[in-house]
């Protein structure tokens, strides 16, 4: 376990939201509380030294935007850089923390860990799970070895590339689906069932490119559409003529798409649109056959397609 200093930073969520009343687990609003005052509130956690806790936002995470996920990355990248910190913690909404995990990955790629986690009940919760989610995230932070992004909640530890958010209620909400999670912690102590992933830190020039942005239209417009029974191409024509740069089919089983949709997707193609295809199927892979007619992202929830193929726009200077 490293003796070196965690940062914690703050991003809102259910996990710093407050109810009026204890037994309200839904009727909450989020973000209210301070990552100052969340961290206090946890026994132990800064008496015993080696933390450090910034504000970097205070939001529902249905509202992030890349801005502030590129603000974020380079704040976690600042404070990894730094020899007296072992890792960073990020608290965060779970609505959209597999996003956020996922960006961090595809842009940083840590040798450090970066450690996400939530709560799926608010802070003023008879039962909340935020401060044990916190410790647990501490945990795994501290860890020799741990590096990459990851998400903890309810115990477990799953992957950036893999982890899903599978439920609407319930403590445990996540899931990395057939791979499994990286790891649970128990009692204070991480049992890693896969080894890391060995990272090797920022390639590509898009960390160059997230430092010197000064403003403006950064982020090529990517779109998702959803392939589904009685599907047409009407969506996909006013998107195409929007002028966005990409967009993610979420396909039916192994990504296929409904012959409207289809060809409304070919159109766009033929006018320069990107499309890429994933699938809407919580669980498994798009499998790629040679001759397919869109590209397929393996492995790849719509969101997180969306993200790379984001990027990989951004890379090109699409
Ligand atoms: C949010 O995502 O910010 C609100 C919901 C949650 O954290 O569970």
């Amino acid at each position: 376990m490293s003796s070196k200093n965690i940062v914690i930073l703050g991003t809102g969520g259910t996990i710093a939201g407050t109810a009026s009343r204890a037994c309200d687990n839904v009727g909450y609003t989020a973000a209210q509380l301070t990552i100052d005052a969340l961290v206090a509130a946890i026994p132990g956690l800064v008496s015993g030294g080696g933390i450090l806790v910034e504000q970097l936002a205070q939001l529902d995470s249905k509202d992030m935007d890349f801005d502030l996920m590129r603000r974020l990355a380079l704040r976690a990248h600042e404070f990894l850089t730094r020899s007296d910190v072992a890792g960073v913690v990020v608290t965060h909404g779970t609505d959209t923390i597999e996003e956020t995990a996922f960006f961090l990955q595809s842009v940083l790629g840590p040798t450090k860990p970066i450690v996400l986690t939530c709560a799926m009940r608010p802070a003023s919760s008879l039962q909340a799970d935020g401060p044990q989610n916190m410790l647990d995230a501490v945990t795994v932070a501290r860890n020799d070895g741990a590096n990459g992004v990851t998400v903890v909640c309810a115990g477990m530890v799953h992957g950036a590339v893999e982890v899903q958010k599978m439920h609407t209620y319930k403590l445990d909400a996540f899931s990395s689906g057939d791979v499994g999670p990286v790891g649970y912690v128990e009692e204070g102590r991480l049992r890693l069932i896969r080894p890391w992933t060995e990272n090797t830190g920022p390639s590509s020039g898009i960390l160059k490119k997230l430092m010197a942005w000064g403003g403006g239209d950064f982020w090529p417009e990517v779109e998702i559409v959803l392939s589904h029974a009685g599907a047409g191409g009407s969506t996909v024509a006013a998107i195409a003529a929007s002028g966005v740069k990409g967009i993610v089919v979420a396909g039916t089983g192994n990504g296929t798409v409904h012959e409207k949709l289809e060809q409304a997707l070919l159109d766009a193609r033929t006018a320069g649109v990107r499309i890429v295809r994933s699938t809407r199927c919580a669980n498994g892979r798009v499998m790629s056959r040679p001759g397919d007619v869109f590209e397929a992202r393996e492995g790849l929830s719509p969101v997180k397609a969306r993200i790379a193929l984001m990027l990989d726009l951004l890379a090109t200077g699409a």
